[in-house]
């Protein structure tokens, strides 16, 4: 090394410097020295300050701390879910941080989702989505009774959601395009063509909206609280509050992905559709009471949470966690060595303290988790089945075997056909 500079070698630090410096071999190594140790003096002192401000993420995986964090209200949401305001215009409890709009918003939902809960109501969404997949099976069809599967799922889903549960009938142009100008906005946030498209859409489909009850309701809400939503600093909050995305999110965007991976599944696993056909063609149970197809839905939701992560800021420090729920539903010293294999049994049993502990596909707190999810996802899942006498993968489309989990990134799977 020392070898390199001879003393008094001229050191040229850059070609612009008009002198040169002359050193002998001491100087050098003390200037060095000096410049070295300032140098990391700084870097640590900038290091610090970034450490110190920075907005740190921490990572939870275990299952007790994930609670804790979701049952605080130190934790909050709408900090990390900001980006919704302006992307999608969304104006709910998962933007806007205030008491008295999540209890209300939330007992409304609940009030409306029980009313399907009974019998002959039950029967009447099944039809409604029968009726639904009639109308788009052949609109997606291609030649030779092929089609493609997550068109279908996501246009479905979103149709039976408005029809069933809004009672709005949407024009097709929203039906068809909103699904994925929804899916483009999560990844693409600042996409202005896309969020114009968005809002036109629902311009279009304004009449249809306002002639639901169910959604004035709602609206209602958010307009009683129009003083909690304005007081965030919020531009346009009127026209944010009268946006259907305020329900429309929570209610779909997690619901098609829970339809499509069980349907994924269920086309990996063909002597399991064989089973769950055989059982839900008999007349003596009701899909709503087959207990195969629920343990099949929350499989599906321990494997593939359709919310992988939960994010949370607390709201004195800063500190943004992210709750990875998805390893949480993949732990081994709970669910066993088999945690990352898709077997529905595992849910004919009672779950351990352990087990239920690791399990939280609908947070601590979504309306839909006791009862709702299962009926509406079930009540798709048959329908879909029963329409589809050959429900099988396409010979061009692959799924990955067994042994592997399903890919989860947003778009996968997106061009596989099925034979219908
Ligand atoms: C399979 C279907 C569903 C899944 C997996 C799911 C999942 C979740 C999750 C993880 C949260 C917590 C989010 C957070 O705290 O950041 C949540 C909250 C919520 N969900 Fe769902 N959800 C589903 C269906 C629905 C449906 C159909 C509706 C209503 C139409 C709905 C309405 C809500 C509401 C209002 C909240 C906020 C509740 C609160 O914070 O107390 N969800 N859901
Ligand atoms: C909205 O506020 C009005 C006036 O305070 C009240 O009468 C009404 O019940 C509220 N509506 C809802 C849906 O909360
Ligand atoms: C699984 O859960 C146990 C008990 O909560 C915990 O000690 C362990 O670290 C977790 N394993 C992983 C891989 O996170």
């Amino acid at each position: 090394m020392t070898g390199d500079f001879p003393s008094g070698s001229t050191i040229y630090f850059a070609e612009w410097i008009p002198v040169s410096l002359t050193y002998n071999y001491q100087t050098t190594i003390m200037f060095s020295t000096v410049l070295f140790s300032g140098l990391s003096i700084i870097g640590a002192i900038i290091y610090f300050i970034r450490y110190k401000y920075k907005k740190q993420l921490n990572i939870i995986t275990s299952a007790d701390q994930a609670r804790e964090i979701l049952k605080s209200d130190q934790y909050v949401r709408h900090i990390s879910n900001a980006w919704l305001i302006n992307t999608l215009s969304i104006v709910n409890p998962f933007t806007i941080h205030d008491k008295s709009l999540l209890k209300t918003f939330k007992n409304r939902v609940i009030l409306i989702l029980a009313n399907w809960y009974k019998e002959d109501k039950y029967e009447e969404l099944v039809f409604v989505i029968g009726k639904r997949i009639d109308y788009h099976i052949p609109l997606l069809q291609l030649n030779n009774r092929k089609l493609c599967l997550s068109k279908l799922v996501k246009q479905v889903t979103l149709d039976s959601f408005l029809t069933g549960v809004l009672n709005v009938n949407a024009n097709d142009d929203l039906l068809t395009e909103l699904p994925d100008l929804i899916i483009h906005l999560w990844k693409n946030r600042d996409d202005k063509k896309a969020q114009t498209r968005l809002k036109e859409l629902f311009v279009n489909n304004n009449d249809q909206f306002t002639q639901s009850e169910i959604w004035q309701q709602i609206q209602t809400i958010l307009s009683n609280h129009s003083s909690a939503i304005s007081n965030m600093g919020i531009n346009d909050f009127d026209e944010k509050i009268s946006n259907p995305l305020n329900i429309i999110v929570p209610g779909w965007e997690t619901m098609w992905r829970v339809v499509f991976y069980s349907l994924l599944e269920l086309l990996r696993h063909p002597k399991l559709l064989e089973e769950l056909s055989l059982q839900l063609n008999d007349q003596s149970t009701s899909s709503q009471n087959c207990l195969l197809l629920e343990c099949i839905i929350k499989e599906t939701l321990r494997l593939y949470p359709p919310t992988k992560n939960i994010y949370r800021t607390h709201i004195e420090t800063g500190e943004e966690v992210r709750i990875d729920i998805q390893h949480i539903h993949h732990n081994k010293s709970a669910w066993g060595s088999d945690a990352c294999t898709f077997r529905p049994d595992r849910f004919q049993e009672k779950l351990t303290d352990e087990q239920q502990k690791h399990y939280l596909p609908f947070s601590i707190s979504c309306p839909a988790r006791h009862k709702f999810a299962y009926i509406f996802a079930g009540a798709i899942i048959t329908e879909l089945i029963k329409y589809c006498p050959t429900f099988t993968i396409a010979e061009e489309s692959m799924l990955p075997s067994t042994d592997k989990l399903l890919d989860v990134t947003r778009n996968s799977y997106n061009d596989l056909l099925i034979l219908v």
